[in-house]
């Protein structure tokens, strides 16, 4: 039987309590023979309290040697001060790009039984299923120069440098167009042309690349601002959006609320496939962050982390029925009520963290 090595990086706030729950799904798979083997480590602001570092060499080695990393949350009030260097959020950002992490998927899927819980109409949410393809390893976030300097009379100069190479736009459009052949087989491109020259650039990759290997699936390119404004006015005219590692990231948590809330929103962040071998690094990381306004209380809703290990089963274990299962038991569970505070049914007793892990391993049994 093969076994699957998971680095587990819980993190910080509700980064810890979400993946708890992800290991009693871990543990049941494992109990119906499925060869997980898991290690833990830190990142965020408890690498930095045990390191001083926002993850150490050797989490680093361990990231490198998994098959998967199961990704919680960082960030936190309590490291708002520490040097930029070592911030949490750099341990993530770190990860993405020395694991070369460079596609970002982040699927909206609005359940049937949530369509209420969005802040969106039920018609213009319920069905949805869309994927935004978001460029991790480039762009703003980590071109260069990025600094704040001080000038000759005192005042200071900030900038942040937006950077594409064609190898970058080139491969990120390859992952949407092959997604979308598998999906709706449309691919709207998300961008500013009309005042970034990276937008020019990125137009001009993605249309090319699309010419010349993938004519046959539809493509339209759209503003990114126009792109915001149309995910909230009519998400489903949308199958896969690609963009940019900046704009993705906005759009993703503009693509959350459609599905009722941050909580709901899994992602699988995947490097490029090795020949030899034909694996591929892989971090599974739900979208939202450490939500230090409900931390420590038992509130976090799991199903954005547990569908990430979902998205694990999917993309880096090829371990479809249960992907799919997992995919159910998830559904079942929301359709009978047992739900979280951010996605309750009015006039329903929402229900804790745990009580929705339990749930779900529950229904998994009775599926099986
Ligand atoms: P956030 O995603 O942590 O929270 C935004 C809002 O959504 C909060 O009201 C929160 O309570 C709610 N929310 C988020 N996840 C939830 C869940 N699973 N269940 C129920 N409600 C949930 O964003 P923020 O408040 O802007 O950022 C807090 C910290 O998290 C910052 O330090 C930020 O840098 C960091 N962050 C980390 C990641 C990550 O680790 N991948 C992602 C985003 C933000
Ligand atoms: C996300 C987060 C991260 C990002 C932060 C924590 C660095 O917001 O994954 O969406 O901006 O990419
Ligand atoms: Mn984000």
């Amino acid at each position: 039987m093969a076994t699957h090595k998971l680095l587990l990086l819980p993190g910080d706030g509700i980064g810890p309590e979400v993946m708890r729950e992800v290991e009693k799904i871990v543990g049941w798979f494992r109990k119906r023979g499925v060869g997980f083997e898991t290690e833990t480590d830190l990142v965020g602001g408890a690498a930095y309290d045990a390191h001083g570092a926002s993850i150490s060499e050797a989490a680093m080695d361990r990231a490198q040697q998994a098959d998967a990393v199961l990704f919680g949350a960082v960030g936190g009030a309590k490291w708002d001060s520490v040097p930029y260097a070592v911030r949490p959020e750099a341990g993530l950002l770190r990860l993405r790009k020395e694991l070369g992490l460079f596609a970002n998927l982040r699927p909206a899927i609005c359940y049937p039984a949530l369509a209420d819980a969005s802040s969106l109409k039920r018609e213009v949410v319920e069905g949805l299923d869309i994927m935004i393809v978001r460029e991790l390893t480039g762009g703003v976030y980590f071109g260069e120069p990025k600094e704040i300097v001080t000038l000759e009379d005192g005042s200071q100069r900030a900038i942040d440098t937006q950077l594409y190479h064609t190898h970058e736009v080139e491969r990120i459009a390859r992952v949407a167009f092959d997604l979308a052949r598998k999906r709706r087989n449309k691919v709207s491109s998300a961008e500013k042309m009309n005042v970034m020259k990276t937008g020019v650039f990125w137009r001009q990759t993605v249309t090319r690349i699309h010419k010349a290997e993938f004519s046959d699936v539809e493509l339209e390119h759209v503003l990114a601002d126009n792109c915001a404004m149309q995910l909230v006015r009519w998400p489903k005219q949308f199958d896969v959006i690609v963009t940019d590692n900046l704009f993705g990231d906005i759009l993703s948590d503009i693509a959350a609320m459609l599905t009722g809330s941050l909580g709901m929103l899994p992602s699988a962040s995947l490097g490029a496939e090795d020949p030899a071998t034909g694996q591929r690094k892989a971090l599974y990381e739900p979208v939202h962050g450490s939500a230090p306004d409900i931390a420590g209380k038992g509130l976090a809703n799991p199903i954005a982390m547990i569908g990430s290990f979902g998205m694990a089963l999917r993309y880096s274990f090829g371990l479809l029925d249960e992907a799919d299962r997992l995919d159910k038991a998830i559904a079942n569970v929301l359709a009978s009520g047992t739900r979280t505070k951010d996605i309750a049914a009015p006039g329903t007793n929402p229900v804790g963290t745990q009580d929705v892990g339990d749930a779900i391993v529950k229904e998994l049994e009775a599926l099986s």
